[in-house]
């Protein structure tokens, strides 16, 4: 617990010492103060100009359906829709359009069939220049798309007990429910069989809608291709290490019983014996720049890496696979380390615990962001100061690639045995970027956003898990100028609820209405790396 402590000391102490100046006029802050903070990851220098903006939807705001909204599993931009416009006032004016992905619904008592689907949005955002009480980031509701599997029919949430088979596909994750799956208490209805999706992560290809989309999910955990309507063309299944097995048997199962069963567990074992750990599946996933593969990564360790321990899941997996031809190919295969921090709740023998991530994006050929954090703190938990919430750089240029190593990926396969690394892998470079958390930034925003103290609708959520660049210039980013949004996940956690197609309303059991945030950040990318080189903004195909 001192450790703990004293870490907190030093971080805000260093935070307080780096305060930016705050401009008074128009002129942009970059030029004139300096930077947050800066690193430099395997020769390539990263800076962290300044937070440049906030804004949220009300986390009672309803969608297109009547339900309510939970819009921060992930984040993508629609590239071709950003437009920048410099007004008379001096106030430059960001808008594009954007989809924003709930998690597997409102389950903080229990998996409910919702159907999962994306909501698009207009945003726009006026970068700070000073005095930033009014939200400077603009959120309104365009459309909602409800996610159809291959034959049409919706997808649910409810934990995937059972399994379905399509023609072409792998064998699905799904879950069977009867009537209308939210009524348990009227007997001898018909059972219906829907694919079961846990959705975390959200990518457009090549950068528009147009082109469709992938998801990746932490049931499979799978990544699946849809169109730009919402139907689904095609499942990746990962390498047999990653899939859930127990009992020598397929089970995509997270042990995450519906609403209203009285059960703590829905599954026996409750954890598998190889692979994803329960709900820690695909939280991260990212196109390549060059539009030609996906890099995705798991949350945390699979269970044969030590992945049932908070202790020694931090070491992670990333995949890449090349989609240029007709059945994806996976071409990588590599370690990242996760970050470790002091839980200050925890006992030392606790300490320290691995940030496990929630989401990526690729900078370039050979770095990622990871948006890693620690848990249980934030508006609406016991604790309000959270000590890791972070975009760290990782560099996966000079680790080991194990994608054709069959001791690592058959059924069982494991890169790091209760959490020590087999000596074999060289992992990724982790290398600590972009402290979300510091209170010098976030004060200057709202009237005082802040990281611990009051449990008020200024104090920053537990979960973040989107992240999205902007290019500042409003095309290429070619000067290495960038804005990057995050977003949360407030887990549906409203007073207000609506399920079911507005049909039926809930009240989370937790006291709190929390809302879906953003936060903006402005910094500034290495020469080396180029993400909307291939696919700007601005331009329609
Ligand atoms: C800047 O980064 C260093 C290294 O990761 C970290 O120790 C320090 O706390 C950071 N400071 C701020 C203000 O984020
Ligand atoms: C919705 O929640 C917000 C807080 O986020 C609250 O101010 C507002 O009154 C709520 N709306 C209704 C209809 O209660
Ligand atoms: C920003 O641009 C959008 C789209 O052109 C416009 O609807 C909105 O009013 C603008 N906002 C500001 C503050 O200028
Ligand atoms: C799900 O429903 C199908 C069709 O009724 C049935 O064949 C299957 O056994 C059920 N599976 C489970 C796990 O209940
Ligand atoms: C995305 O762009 C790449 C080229 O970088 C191309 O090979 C691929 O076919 C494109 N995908 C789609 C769906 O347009
Ligand atoms: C992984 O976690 C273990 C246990 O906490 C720790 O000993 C080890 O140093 C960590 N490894 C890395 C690369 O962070
Ligand atoms: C794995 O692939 C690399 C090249 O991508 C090759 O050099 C190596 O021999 C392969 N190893 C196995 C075990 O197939």
């Amino acid at each position: 617990m001192a450790v703990g402590k004293h870490l907190v000391n030093c971080l805000l102490a260093a935070s307080s010492a780096l305060a930016i100046v705050i401009p008074q006029d128009f002129s942009t802050f970059a030029a004139v103060s300096k930077a947050v903070n800066s690193t430099v990851c395997n020769g390539q220098p990263y800076e962290y100009v300044g937070m440049a903006g906030w804004g949220f939807v009300q986390g009672n705001a309803t969608d297109k359906y009547g339900d309510t909204i939970s819009w921060g599993s992930s984040i993508a931009v629609d590239r071709p829709s950003i437009t920048v416009t410099n007004g008379a006032d001096g106030i430059i004016n960001y808008s594009m359009i954007t989809y924003n992905l709930p998690d597997r619904g409102w389950n903080t008592e229990g998996t409910t069939n919702f159907e999962p689907r994306i909501y698009k949005y207009r945003l726009d955002f006026q970068p700070y220049v000073g005095g930033h009480f009014h939200p400077n980031m603009q959120w309104e509701l365009e459309d909602t798309i409800i996610l159809l599997d291959p034959y049409g029919n919706p997808l649910t949430g409810l934990d995937a007990l059972t399994t379905l088979n399509f023609p072409g596909f792998p064998i699905l994750p799904a879950a069977n429910f009867t009537g209308d799956g939210w009524d348990y208490t009227t007997g001898g209805q018909a059972v219906t069989t829907r694919v079961a999706l846990d959705p975390e992560s959200i990518v457009l290809i090549n950068g528009t809608i147009e082109n469709g989309f992938y998801i990746s999910d932490e049931y499979g955990p799978y990544i699946y291709k849809f169109n730009s309507q919402g139907l689904m063309l095609e499942a990746i299944q990962p390498v047999d290490a990653i899939v859930p097995y127990r009992n020598g048997a397929i089970s995509f199962s997270a042990d995450a019983p519906r609403l209203g069963d009285s059960n703590s567990d829905d599954i026996s074992p409750a954890d598998p014996d190889s692979g994803r750990v329960n709900n820690q599946g695909f939280e991260g996933m990212s196109m390549t720049p060059d539009g030609k593969s996906l890099l995705v990564l798991l949350q945390s360790a699979a269970i044969q890496d030590g992945g049932d321990n908070k202790q020694t899941r931090n070491h992670t997996r990333l995949f890449k696979y090349d989609i240029t031809s007709t059945t994806p190919q996976l071409t990588g295969e590599w370690v990242l380390p996760l970050p470790l921090y002091n839980d200050y709740t925890k006992k030392a023998s606790k300490n320290p615990a691995v940030a496990a991530q929630s989401e990526i994006y690729a900078v370039s050929d050979t770095q990622i962001f990871v948006l890693a954090r620690d848990s249980n703190f934030g508006h609406g938990e016991d604790e309000s100061l959270s000590v890791y919430r972070h975009i760290d750089v990782y560099d996966f240029s000079e680790a080991t690639n194990i994608y054709n190593i069959s001791k690592f990926n058959k059924i069982g396969g494991a890169v790091a045995p209760n959490g020590v690394l087999d000596d074999s892998i060289t992992p990724a470079t982790y290398c600590s970027f972009l402290d979300v958390n510091v209170n010098s930034q976030l004060n200057r925003f709202a009237g005082g956003l802040h990281n611990g103290g009051t449990q008020d609708w200024k104090l920053l959520n537990e979960k973040w898990e989107g992240i999205a660049l902007i290019p500042a210039d409003g095309y290429d980013g070619a000067d290495g100028s960038f804005y990057v949004i995050i977003v949360s996940d407030d887990d549906f956690r409203s007073l207000l609820g609506e399920v079911n197609f507005g049909r039926i309303p809930y009240r989370d059991s937790g006291k709190y209405n929390l809302d879906n945030q953003a936060l903006l950040f402005k910094i500034q990318l290495p020469a080396s790396a180029s993400p909307f080189k291939h696919f700007p903004a601005g331009v329609h195909a």
